[in-house]
């Protein structure tokens, strides 16, 4: 893929910048319940407002909302923004999913989104995938560039594209199942090894089909119902009993799968092995975090919950490049051209 330009190359003093970060971050009880990608949008915001850009106007989406949903209303992430970088010349506007144009790609409401601004940057690396009003068609009404974070993922993924130390172990899990797939499917063919878990690992198990060669879990912890404190109880994967969940990765899978992990010299982390937000449900992604964390080689974990667990875990020293981005990283190891990259102008 080739390199958009930098924002370090860019004009911007006396400007108004309007600045596409991925803000889409865990929220639990109306908090922001991990700011990874909210801390990794800081390094370009401080470049900005060090050249002195006179107004520094920042999008984001929000989880997925059907409409002015107003659980997702952007003030958390606004709140705790202004906490980190509190500057008077930044403006976040609303969740840009509560106008359905933004993911239709509308020009109109990309429109609306560059008004009165001189430059567009995009550091949405996480949703560079996307082809939306935010992300792509803006990117064609004003002179644009990449924002730094967007340019140390393109960075650091890019060595996974080339030849890489092998084993090549593949870990994949979590939700947005119809997402990860087709890609999987691809990447698959890459990696030495692909270990499934997670709600992804339900699926392909319900569908009885994997379209490539991959290691299901054997066991799992079985709940009766989806809550935290539901009764379990550790059952082999293709006896879960009828209308029990699967909630995380068994104890024989979590070895298998750590011990496949421990051999790698690079791997690619992407999705937690079961409801880990759940104290009950957190030990297979745990394990996995853990192996991760311990392999000697090139390791990089990607998407929103993978990279709480392994914060929450204290392990992020432990890894070569903790990832903001989910699905970009893997349509980004695939080999797609990312919509939102392939919109800003070559350096
Ligand atoms: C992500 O969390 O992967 C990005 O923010 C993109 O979100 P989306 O899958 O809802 O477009």
């Amino acid at each position: 893929m080739k390199t958009p330009r930098s924002v370090r190359d860019a004009d911007v003093g006396g400007k108004r910048v309007l600045v596409r970060a991925d803000l889409n971050v865990p929220l639990e009880n109306g908090r922001v319940a991990d700011d990874t990608r909210i801390r990794a949008a800081l390094p370009t915001l401080r470049l900005l407002l060090e050249r002195r850009a006179s107004h520094v106007r920042v999008c984001s989406h929000l989880g997925r909302p059907k409409g002015e949903d107003p659980e997702y209303r952007i003030d958390p992430v606004r709140d705790q923004l202004r906490s980190l970088l509190d500057d008077d010349r930044i403006h976040v506007l609303e969740n840009t999913r509560f106008d359905p144009r933004d993911t239709a790609n509308d020009v109109g409401f990309a429109r609306e989104l560059a008004d009165g601004c001189d430059l567009y940057v995009n550091d949405a690396f996480g949703s560079a995938h996307r082809a939306h009003s935010s992300t792509e068609a803006v990117a064609h009404l004003l002179p644009a560039y990449a924002g730094l974070l967007l340019l140390e993922e393109l960075e650091h993924l890019g060595r996974l594209l080339g030849e890489v130390d092998r084993p090549f172990v593949l870990v994949a899990g979590g939700a947005k199942v119809e997402d990860k797939l087709g890609v999987l499917s691809h990447l698959g063919a890459r990696a030495d090894a692909v270990l499934i878990g997670g709600k992804m690992a339900e699926e392909l198990r319900e569908e009885n089909q994997l379209p490539f060669e991959a290691m299901l879990p054997t066991d799992v912890v079985a709940a009766a119902a989806f809550e935290p404190n539901a009764e379990t109880r550790v059952t082999p994967f293709d006896e879960l009993p009828e209308s029990w969940l699967g909630l995380d990765i068994g104890p024989v899978s979590r070895e298998r799968f750590a011990g496949e992990i421990r051999g790698a010299k690079t791997v690619f982390w992407n999705g937690p092995m079961g409801v880990f937000e759940w104290p009950r449900f957190a030990e297979g992604t745990k394990t996995v975090a853990a192996a991760v964390a311990a392999v000697d080689g090139y390791t990089v974990v990607g998407g929103g919950d993978s990279v709480r667990a392994v914060n929450e875990l204290g392990l992020e020293d432990g890894i070569s490049w903790v990832s903001t981005g989910g699905g970009a990283s893997l349509e980004l190891l695939e080999g797609k051209d990312l919509p939102g990259v392939a919109a800003i102008p070559s350096s």
